[in-house]
């Protein structure tokens, strides 16, 4: 197979996608500063920070702290507000000339669902990720955690809003097919897999945790196994597309997600020390797709534990 002739585009339920490469929530801003960096029209999707009703000032600091092979962040979903993100950062994102999800999240079913309907029709959104898995703030992973819960927001929100919605779990769970499964049954288009896995750092001299907010989630290299176990796990429990984020950074990384079962990824903390990661692995993605003879995506998602073909 000619990499110049292999399909890239991923379909994500009612969203199209012309490529399977997106930048995590979280971790790209609101693409400003990226956008100076990197050619950002080229990547399948961005997703902005994480944004909530009303503004919300984050956690204390220290916030963020480098970990062996990953990062531990307790931002604590610190946004303007919906009205604020609105005015200020959708035009700018709309004019990108790429897919833009919002990721939301509310308090409660009732902020998830006003959330949803504000910004339904709103020019420039183009699906919802539901972040039903924050570990940073009180109440942030009840909808993640309990499956009825999962179902009824993920069911208020389809309701509420005609877009698209992809629904991010966490891995902090005991079964995460049981979550996936509610989120499947509320109408998600797509599920996102994984947000991260709960940790903390101590300082042993001061006796003291590290983090303002003591507890936070580790991402980066560290989590990948997580990550790939989760999108292995839930591919034979749901029949909706998957998206895998977790300690991607590079193409092999890409590639093993795919064969696991994701038909299109997120890159998070590998932005913050190679902003051009993302680019990076698109431009190498015909090649490996080529290597094992697939002519598009659905050749290779999910093909795991099947014999070389190639
Ligand atoms: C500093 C930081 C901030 C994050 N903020 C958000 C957020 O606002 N919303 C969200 O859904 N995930 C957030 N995440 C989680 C990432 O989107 C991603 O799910 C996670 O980091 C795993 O991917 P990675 O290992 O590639 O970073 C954040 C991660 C980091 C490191």
């Amino acid at each position: 197979m000619n990499p110049a002739d292999v399909h890239l585009d991923a379909q994500l339920g009612r969203l199209r996608l012309a490529n399977p490469i997106m930048v995590a929530s979280g971790t790209f801003g609101y693409a400003r500063e990226m956008a100076g960096l990197l050619d950002v029209a080229r990547l399948g999707a961005i997703l902005p920070k994480t944004i909530t009703l009303s503004p919300r000032a984050g956690n204390p600091p220290p916030r963020t702290i480098e970990t062996a092979a990953g990062m531990l962040n307790s931002i604590g979903l610190d946004n303007d507000g919906v009205e604020a993100f609105i005015e200020r950062q959708l035009p700018y994102l709309a004019g990108l000339g790429t897919v833009v999800i919002v990721s939301i999240a509310g308090k409660n079913y009732d902020e998830f669902v006003q959330l949803a309907s504000r910004l339904d029709g709103a020019a420039g959104v183009d699906a919802l990720e539901l972040n039903i898995s924050c570990p940073n703030v009180s109440g942030g992973v009840d909808f993640g955690t309990d499956p009825s819960m999962c179902e009824k927001v993920v069911s208020g929100v389809r309701r509420a809003c005609s877009l698209p919605i992809l629904a991010k779990l966490t891995p902090n769970v005991t079964d995460i097919t049981a979550i996936a499964r509610a989120a499947e049954a509320g109408g998600a288009d797509a599920i996102s897999l994984i947000n991260t896995c709960l940790g903390m750092a101590v300082d042993w001299r001061r006796r003291r945790p590290i983090l303002g907010n003591i507890l936070g989630g580790l991402s980066g290299p560290a989590i990948k196994p997580i990550a790939l176990r989760a999108v292995y796990q839930v591919a034979a429990a749901v029949a909706i597309p998957l998206v895998g984020v977790g300690g991607i950074a590079t193409i092999d990384d890409v590639m093993e997600f795919l064969v696991a079962g994701a038909t299109a990824v997120q890159i998070g903390t590998a932005n913050f020390y190679n902003p051009t990661v993302s680019l990076q692995l698109l431009d190498a993605l015909p090649a490996a797709l080529a290597e094992l003879g697939a002519r598009c995506l659905a050749d290779v998602v999910g093909t795991i534990g099947r014999k070389d073909e190639g």
